[in-house]
């Protein structure tokens, strides 16, 4: 009644049709919030537009406000903080049963919530589960995020990062799914449809352009449209069509000469009007710089603060600056998108997140990512009844797996495997590597362990590489030698070289001088350069692997299961090779800090017109280098055959036909890749991947691959009509096993 009271007193008569509703009203709260009236809003078979607008009607002006900006999170005088403490809280309006909006970090599971007592699946890095090339993986990656966000109590996870990988050095590669825009923008596409399957609001992050940490706050990004909407804004484009996010983060750096998150032709232009995106664009945390132009040019939501959304924007909607009704459109779209996803229906409900389900689910999906990029005189897999000793080298393989750093961090349950001796000052961060003032943290599942298993029979012996003349000697006495190797790679700080840091490239070199049967397991955020592959026979990367990462690489050593996956990147043989040797703004400063410097430094470039379209193997392509490995590139522990390839197309449709055969002796699934080069016309790199498919395959099995591909992945971006175009002309079909080993052609014409 009292609540009945109050409505009556705030919307005068109106609310008398609302009033058997109300008093209709179910007892209990949502979410751990008080009980609130259901309104007219709450039938569910009125569409989340209907349903938004319903609630818009009955809103105050400071209601709206409020929910366009995060919201304090400290406790209100005598009570609890309502925020669940992620790294962004909106409080709802509980008088219209609005729901707070809980939101975490979850590139690769859920952060920060160690800290608070719960437990969080670390999966391998995205960039790790994109070398899968498997949708079905990446939907499960989402599924296993949704899942403990609606245990954690969160309604929201902002992981979802796409940006290409322009900089192999990008110290958040990790959490990103490589460089080609289609296969990342399917991969994080399915991703994010996995998480919102769980009635948990998803975003894809960070738009755009901000492909590398170094300045990322001062950093002017530039590349003509058709560049833009061929590379980075068309994984982001890809990445909304397949999950229909609700939200979209706008990045920190500016984009020809506009800030991310006040630049119209990202957010009004691209995403909302061409892209049709009907969620809210919220800034990456302390991005936005206005109020009236960010909210003139499309941003929805400030984070996390509300200095430029909060009073300023009420300001200067009465001064007539912004109009009314563009604080409608910003509100319409937080409050349609959590009515279409599910969270005000279906909130979510604390629970035990299913440990034993994490860890399967993330070792399923990192028996999938890692690659095995050589494999000479079938050094691997182990035999695990013969082998008679192996020595394990470096990296804490004794202890755990390294994890990516920043605002992805997972604190893994026990915390970091390498704990600093007790009263000892934390561990330095490692060289080039962690940012953001943290040290590199080590996932517990140990690969010594997991070895151990493996191989019971054998003698297994630890050195801890950090000296290269010991391990050597250790290697020196022992049948096979695995040498663990890590890149710690974190938000907030790019590596200057693709090399291994510490002295790690020394370490390899002595082990392989000492032992011809060398195996190298690397634990990378991204590409690494290897000075030293000419002498080691084995090399896996494994990325950073995840809770399931120790079993899952024993596994794939001794073959008991097949390595399937393919690089998602390419690999350098040197950093010199890259479009820009050096990274641009790395000598302003030796760290800009991320959220910080902004005042303190220069603006600086980030002149991506000159490699424009060329991104990753177009580049090597274009300019006739040599990678140290191909996009697409992994091997197996059996052998893939292609044969009788067929192109044709009919109107706009292009279908191509091969078979692809298993000629070894072990079950596999090749990953077989289509890539098309375009008419000359068309002002292309020399090849695109235009569509993949896994083929599961028996010993001796052949299977035909029919596919048709999507016309988007064939056109060119016309930036005179502001539109893709097809163009008529001769194409070339390419397929086989990687970027660069492509052995069926088949031409085709396209008339219309
Ligand atoms: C990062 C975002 C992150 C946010 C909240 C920012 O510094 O760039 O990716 O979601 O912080 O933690």
């Amino acid at each position: 009644m009292l609540v009945r009271n109050f409505l009556k007193a705030a919307m005068g008569v109106a609310v008398l049709s609302l009033g058997s509703a109300l008093a209709q009203t179910p007892a209990g709260g949502r979410g751990g919030q008080p009980a609130a009236p259901a309104g007219p809003w709450m039938n569910k078979a009125l569409s989340p537009d209907e349903r938004a607008d319903l609630v818009i009607k009955e809103m105050t002006i400071d209601e709206k406000i409020q929910l366009v900006h995060g919201g304090s999170t400290a406790a209100p005088a005598g009570g609890a903080s309502r925020s669940n403490g992620g790294a962004g809280f909106v409080p709802g309006i509980q008088r219209l049963n609005i729901p707070d909006v809980n939101m975490a970090d979850s590139a690769v599971g859920i952060t920060r919530g160690a800290a608070m007592g719960r437990y969080s699946t670390l999966l391998p890095s995205t960039l790790g589960a994109a070398s899968s090339w498997n949708t079905e993986g990446a939907y499960l990656y989402g599924t296993v995020i949704g899942r403990e966000l609606r245990a954690q109590g969160y309604n929201m996870s902002i992981g979802g990062g796409v940006n290409v990988t322009r900089e192999e050095r990008n110290g958040r590669n990790f959490e990103y799914a490589g460089e080609d825009p289609i296969l990342a923008g399917m991969m994080t596409g399915y991703l994010m449809k996995g998480v919102q399957s769980q009635q948990i609001m998803g975003d894809l992050k960070h738009y755009a352009v901000n492909d590398q940490e170094t300045g990322r706050n001062i950093g002017n990004a530039t590349a003509s449209k058709r560049v833009l909407r061929e590379t980075d804004l068309l994984a982001f484009e890809i990445a909304l069509r397949e999950s229909n996010a609700a939200g979209f983060m706008c990045s920190y750096n500016k984009i020809n000469g506009d800030w991310a998150c006040e630049n119209d032709y990202l957010l009004n232009q691209v995403l909302k009007k061409t892209f049709g995106f009907k969620g809210w664009v919220m800034s990456d945390w302390g991005g936005t710089h206005t109020t009236t132009k960010a909210a003139l040019a499309g941003l929805d939501q400030e984070q996390p603060g509300s200095g430029f959304f909060g009073d300023n924007l009420k300001k200067a909607i009465a001064a007539g600056e912004v109009p009314a009704a563009r604080l409608d459109d910003m509100v319409h779209r937080i409050l349609r998108s959590m009515f279409a996803v599910g969270v005000i229906d279906n909130p979510p409900v604390r629970d035990v997140p299913d440990v034993f389900q994490g860890l399967e689910d993330a070792q399923k999906i990192a028996e999938e990512s890692i690659v095995l990029v050589k494999n000479a005189n079938g050094q691997l897999p182990l035999n695990a009844a013969a082998v008679k000793s192996i020595a394990v080298i470096g990296s804490h393989a004794d202890v755990g797996v390294l994890s990516g750093g920043g605002s992805a961090q997972v604190n893994p349950s026990g915390g970091n495997a390498v704990k600093p001796a007790p009263g000892a000052a934390p561990a330095p961060a490692p060289a080039g590597g962690m940012g953001m003032g943290r040290v590199a943290v080590y996932s517990p599942l140990a690969p010594l362990k997991a070895i151990r298993a493996k191989a019971p029979n054998a003698k297994v012996t630890y050195n801890e590489g950090t000296d290269p003349a010991a391990a050597a000697a250790v290697a020196k006495g022992a049948e096979v030698a695995i040498v663990f190797v890590n890149q710690p790679m974190s938000e907030g700080r790019d590596s200057a070289t693709l090399n291994l840091p510490e002295n790690q490239d020394a370490l390899v070199a002595a082990v392989a001088a000492a032992n011809p049967h060398t195996i190298i397991v690397t634990e990378n955020g991204g590409p690494l350069a290897m000075p030293w592959i000419a002498n080691v026979p084995a090399v896996m990367v494994a990325w950073f692997p995840g809770v399931g990462g120790a079993p899952a690489i024993a596994n794939l050593l001794f073959g008991d299961v097949n390595p399937s996956a393919k690089l998602p990147v390419s690999f350098a043989k040197t950093h010199e090779d890259l479009p820009m040797p050096k990274i641009p703004g790395i000598d302003l400063a030796p760290v800009v800090p991320p959220g910080g410097g902004r005042g303190a430094l220069p603006n600086f470039e980030i002149p991506y017109g000159p490699e424009g379209l060329k991104v990753g193997y177009k580049w090597f392509d274009a300019e006739n280098k040599e990678p140290l490995f191909a996009f697409g590139h992994g091997l197996s522990y059996t052998t893939y055959s292609y044969s009788g390839m067929t192109a044709s197309a009919s109107g706009r449709n292009v279908k191509v036909s091969f078979q692809v055969k298993n000629d070894g002796k072990r079950p596999g699934v090749e990953i077989a890749q289509i890539y098309a080069a375009l008419p000359a016309s068309a002002g292309e790199p020399p090849k695109r991947l235009v569509g993949w498919q896994r083929v599961a395959l028996n010993p001796g099995e052949s299977k035909t691959v029919t596919l048709t591909i999507d016309p988007l992945y064939l056109s060119v971006f016309d930036e005179a009509k502001d539109a893709w175009s097809l163009l008529p002309g001769d194409y070339k079909l390419m397929a086989g096993a990687s970027s660069r080993t492509l052995p069926l052609s088949a031409p085709v014409r396209i008339t219309q």
